[in-house]
């Protein structure tokens, strides 16, 4: 799977936007038809990215288009405008039950087969980011398209009325929610932006924070975002170092025969090494 430490939105009609985000080594750019984009102004957007998708070298950066929510009335035109041109994924958002990403995926799928594409070779991420979507994660989760579940925290505390905080502790449930979901069927854990931009120290924080919780990227609004998010998603050389020697003394002392066993003072058994073996592929997929 494409490694997502940092997934960089922008308006789908604003061309510069469009243009710099490729020069900016971000891991994912999101060209946006939804709510960054305003509702005047939704063929512009698909005609704009239509164009980037065909004239733009995205380097080794993935691009994405997200579509209008199913059910808004733009998503048919959305996906039909751009899915022609091969973006290697399509981000829907908002989505609150299975039924919304099969209508994606069956759409994809025949433009798969119409093309003459490789199955699967345009992926789907979705937004889970309504009270209904975190209910019904259980089923939207297990659809066999997904590669990634996105959370949105401020559409998430608009649908509950929570009043967002710094340290958004009224997040907390839902977004530990979609990275149980994840967990569970392999997908990626995609976390919540920080509007404020030009704080990057709330931004680390919050970064290392989203880390700590499980997820394995964050949405970001600013070519400013790019760099702190992607270290923070990031194992740091201190973590790998760590996580190489669990595994190694692991295996010399399962071959003493015992399970667990002491390091500096810690118990190590089967779930620190399994922890451990996940901070080295996150390491290995971000090419460290
Ligand atoms: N992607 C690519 N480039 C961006 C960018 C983005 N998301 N946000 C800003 N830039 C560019 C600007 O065009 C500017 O380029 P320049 O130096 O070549 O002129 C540079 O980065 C600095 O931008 P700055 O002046 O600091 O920001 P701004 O005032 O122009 O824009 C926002 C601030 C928040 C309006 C803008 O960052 C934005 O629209 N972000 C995306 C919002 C979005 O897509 N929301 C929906 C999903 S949540
Ligand atoms: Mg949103």
């Amino acid at each position: 799977m494409h490694s997502r430490r940092a997934l960089l939105y922008m308006p789908g009609d604003n061309w510069k936007m469009i243009t710099k985000s490729v020069t900016l080594s971000v891991d994912s750019i999101c060209m946006d038809m939804e709510d960054g984009t305003a509702v005047n102004r939704k063929a512009e957007a698909r005609a704009t990215i239509v164009k980037a998708l065909q004239e733009l070298d995205f380097g080794a950066s993935e691009k994405l288009a997200r579509i209008n929510s199913v059910g808004s009335g733009f998503e048919k035109d959305d996906i039909e405008a751009v899915l022609p041109y091969h973006p290697d994924g399509i981000m829907i958002p908002k989505v609150e039950s299975y039924e919304h990403v099969e209508w994606a995926s069956r759409i994809i799928e025949a433009a798969e087969l119409k093309y003459g594409w490789a199955m699967n070779s345009v992926r789907v991420l979705i937004g889970v980011e309504t009270a209904k979507g975190i209910l019904n994660l259980k089923e939207i989760a297990a659809h066999p398209r997904l590669d990634a579940i996105i959370f949105g925290g401020e559409d998430f505390a608009a649908s509950v009325g929570a009043t967002r905080t710094k340290d958004a502790i009224e997040l907390l449930y839902a977004r530990e929610a979609v990275v149980v979901a994840c967990a569970a069927f392999d997908l990626q854990a995609i976390d919540i932006v920080t509007i404020d931009y030009k704080d990057i120290e709330a931004l680390r924080v919050e970064s290392e924070f989203g880390a700590r919780l499980g997820f394995v990227g964050k949405q970001i609004i600013h070519p400013a975002q790019v760099e702190p998010v992607q270290t923070a998603f990031t194992p740091n050389d201190e973590a790998i170092a760590y996580a190489k020697r669990i595994v190694e003394t692991f295996e010399a002392s399962q071959k003493e025969g015992k399970g667990a066993y002491s390091l500096d003072g810690k118990m190590i058994d089967m779930p620190l090494v399994k922890n451990a073996q996940k901070v080295l592929a996150r390491a290995k997929a971000a090419g460290k």
